[in-house]
């Protein structure tokens, strides 16, 4: 080699290690110490530029912002003043933007693109309440890890998820995001998401960092209207709140995203006690916390700041490390530093947090490492995934009803009625929170019909669920009036030998922003289900919704009851193989079914009144309703199979004095015809406690396969962790006394045993 070509080749190395490791950190160093040579290289302003995080150009998942700051946000990436990016995706797009920040940057330090990748990138999978309802923790883990491979290969390396908020209030529309009613089942499902966002291994181009959301107690809204107030006793911020959190950092999350809510006067973003003394001391959270979207300037609205610099500074001395699309941050916060306002030692370990996040992904390895062309090409919508998604939406389905075994259908020979706006619909199944997946992309209930047996359909929609098609308007969430279709499909009904009607909520009727006041069949849905029955009372009810419906009626009339939620791409296979008996249904409710919406909140996990039972009959002072039952219309935990299960010789082995342990065992048999998937539920009830405690509670619970006949016993080892519960100081506490233990298939089993600690 000459000295020219010498000369040429180092040229070349020095511009090929420069993209590879744009801040030139030695990468021999441990992660810490590469991020402690990097902040020290760092000024003010770029450590709080690392703490700035815009939305893109594309998709906006918050109130729109002004479009002329797009050029705006281009200058700041190029200043070094932008940490993260959201908003942004597909290769293209993401290298584009990630070539600024490298290139152009003085450090070329690399962007953390975030996304909400919520049950599915562009392959979609069952929202994830529907997922909760499988209690199947292996396919909810692989419907995260598809949703992060697809992702990541479209240059994502952050998702927004999961949202563990625990809700009690179906009115709430996002509710269809969370798992549920239930701390335990929400923690060990949070679990299963991160882990199969993040794998064993983040720097994996496959995987994506997570973020458990929204700290603290968002799903407690008041009156379920979005964005509402909370005011939530300490009892139940420890117990029922905070545990899906504290798992989500045992499963080693590695960010937190901040609610927009306020929680007992303080806005949870500026919330010192939730972010700081709880998140970040208490239980040693090593990653970050991002704000919600202008969660830091609605700080003002709710009337904790005065104006944006307030805000910035209450934000980050409580906590909140990244701004989300507020601006306050990045404008204010380099003069409260400056005015001794804010310490700057805050703002370089908010800085530093988020540098770990990056480094531990291997941007600094190589920041275009999810942004392959030829990766996204075989990757996006790649039909390997459909298995996967499928699988997961059989097992969400619950059956609620199934009279005179009307279900599961004859496959041939049938002569059947559709009916139903949803029946037909491609797009509603996607639900809501699939921002990147396509409309038009799921299989409907129609399509998966047709597909899957020789039966003959007649089709007849009915009438509208909803007036609008776009996604982020009001549009969707309005109810249809229109019932010009009703004469034609009670027509269609009325020749058929059964009737399958598919109604509920359309895909966008839940989601944020989407609280509903009533939990009826939206429109003039009930009263087409009314007409027809008339006309002929053979009906499947197959319901698709983000949340629980109260349908007394339903129940009382209708023969078969299937809850399908919005099930993702492969809706209708999977709805087609339940009704069909190819499935059997093994769904389980993770979050109670009222009769009415005046019931709300009603769930399973719930404290004795002082006046629980009617005393004698026809006394009125006891904790009741005077015009409808105080019950569930269907428990949490329920869900029927095409067979049955039987319990029996619970027993319990109370060793707790040795070795810290009650091992509680129960027989579990098929009883039934057809072999199936039970759920054997394990719940405790701590009967006097210097805090009072909640009449029962989830504590174990496992899912095995059983033949007809077959049976199994299954044991549960309770420890410390089950038997204890947090009083209103926090503590952790195991308090002797007598237990009381429930095992069978829902929330109301009544086979029971005790033992005394
Ligand atoms: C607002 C939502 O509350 C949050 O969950 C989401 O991740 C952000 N917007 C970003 O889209």
């Amino acid at each position: 080699m000459n000295f020219k070509h010498f000369i040429y080749m180092s040229i070349a190395i020095l511009i090929l290690s420069c993209q590879q490791n744009p801040a030139n950190i030695n990468s021999s160093k441990t992660i810490d110490a590469q991020v402690q040579e990097l902040l020290a290289k760092m000024t003010l302003e770029e450590k709080i530029g690392q703490m700035n995080q815009y939305s893109g150009f594309m998709d906006f998942t918050g109130p729109e912002p002004d479009k002329g700051q797009a050029a705006t946000k281009l200058d700041h990436i190029k200043k070094g003043l932008v940490g993260s990016m959201l908003n942004v995706h597909g290769v293209e797009n993401v290298k584009a933007v990630q070539k600024i920040a490298v290139e152009e940057s003085r450090l070329g330090i690399p962007l953390i693109f975030g996304f909400d990748v919520i049950h599915g990138y562009k392959t979609v999978s069952p929202i994830p309440l529907a997922e909760a309802a499988s209690w199947d923790l292996k396919a909810i883990q692989r419907s995260a890890e598809v949703a992060a491979e697809e992702a990541s290969a479209a240059g994502i390396n952050w998702t927004f998820a999961p949202m563990v908020d625990i809700c009690r209030d179906a009115r709430w529309g996002r509710v269809m995001e969370g798992a549920g009613e239930d701390p335990f089942l929400g923690s060990e499902i949070a679990k299963a998401r991160i882990q199969g966002f993040q794998g064993d291994d983040l720097s994996a181009v496959n995987t994506v960092a997570a973020t458990a959301k929204h700290f603290a107690a968002y799903g407690f809204a008041e009156a379920g209207r979005e964005y509402n107030t909370v005011d939530i006793g300490t009892s139940t911020l420890y117990n029922v709140v905070f545990p899906p959190f504290r798992a989500s950092l045992d499963a080693e999350v590695k960010t937190v995203m901040n609610a927009f809510n306020v929680v007992n006067g303080i806005p949870s973003t500026g919330d010192k006690f939730l972010l700081r003394d709880i998140l970040k001391e208490k239980w040693d959270f090593q990653g970050f916390v991002v704000s919600d979207w202008d969660s830091v300037g609605e700080m003002v609205a709710h009337g904790l700041a005065k104006n944006g610099r307030e805000a910035a500074k209450s934000g980050v001395i409580a906590g909140s490390d990244m701004d989300m699309e507020s601006y306050h941050y990045v404008e204010q916060l380099v003069s409260l530093v400056k005015d001794g306002e804010v310490d700057e030692a805050l703002i370089t370990d908010a800085a530093r947090r988020i540098l770990k996040v990056k480094f531990e992904l291997g941007l600094f390895e190589d920041p275009y490492k999810y942004c392959s062309i030829e990766r996204e090409k075989e990757t996006i919508y790649n039909p390997k995934f459909k298995k996967d998604v499928l699988d997961m939406a059989k097992k969400s389905i619950v059956l609620l009803k199934n009279e005179n075994n009307t279900l599961p259908l004859k496959s041939s020979g049938q002569n059947i009625a559709v009916i139903g706006a949803l029946a037909d619909d491609k797009t509603s199944p996607l639900g809501s929170w699939r921002i990147a997946a396509d409309d038009g992309t799921a299989v409907s209930v129609l399509e998966g019909l047709n597909a899957y047996t020789k039966n003959n359909y007649s089709y007849s929609k009915g009438a509208d669920v909803v007036t609008g098609k776009k996604q982020f308007t009001q549009e969707l969430t309005i109810n249809n009036t229109d019932k010009s279709g009703f004469p034609e499909a009670i027509a269609t009904a009325k020749s058929a030998g059964v009737v399958i009607m598919v109604l509920g909520e359309h895909g966008l009727q839940s989601g944020e922003g989407r609280s509903r006041t009533r939990l009826d069949l939206p429109g003039v849905q009930q009263d087409l289900l009314e007409q027809v029955y008339k006309v002929n009372p053979n009906i499947v009810l197959v319901l698709q919704n983000g949340r629980p419906l109260a349908i007394p009626w339903a129940d009382e009339h209708i023969p078969a009851i299937v809850e399908a939620w919005h099930l993702g791409s492969e809706s209708g296979n999977a709805i087609a193989e339940i009704l069909y008996g190819d499935y059997n249904p093994s769904g389980k409710l993770p979050m109670t079914f009222p009769r009415h919406v005046g019931q709300v909140p009603i769930y399973y996990n719930h404290k004795s009144t002082g006046r629980p039972k009617l005393p004698s009959p026809g006394e009125v002072f006891w904790s009741h309703y005077t015009d409808e039952k105080h019950t569930p219309l269907y428990p949490f935990g329920f869900g029927l199979s095409y067979t049955t299960f039987d319990f029996e010789e619970l027993t319990i082995d109370n060793s707790y004095t040795e070795n810290k342990t009650v091992s509680v065992s129960v027989r579990v048999t098929n009883t039934g015809q057809k072999s199936g998937k039970v759920t054997t539920q394990l719940y405790l009830q701590d009967e006097f406690a210097s805090v009072t405690r909640p009449v029962r509670e989830l504590k174990a619970f496992e899912q095995v396969e059983l033949n007809t006949g077959e049976s199994r016993v299954l044991s549960f080892q309770l420890q410390d962790k089950q038997l204890g519960f947090y009083n209103n100081d926090g503590e952790f506490l195991i308090e002797e006394g007598s237990f009381q233990v429930y095992v069978g298939e829902d929330s109301q089993a009544q086979l029971s045993s005790s033992f005394e600690l």
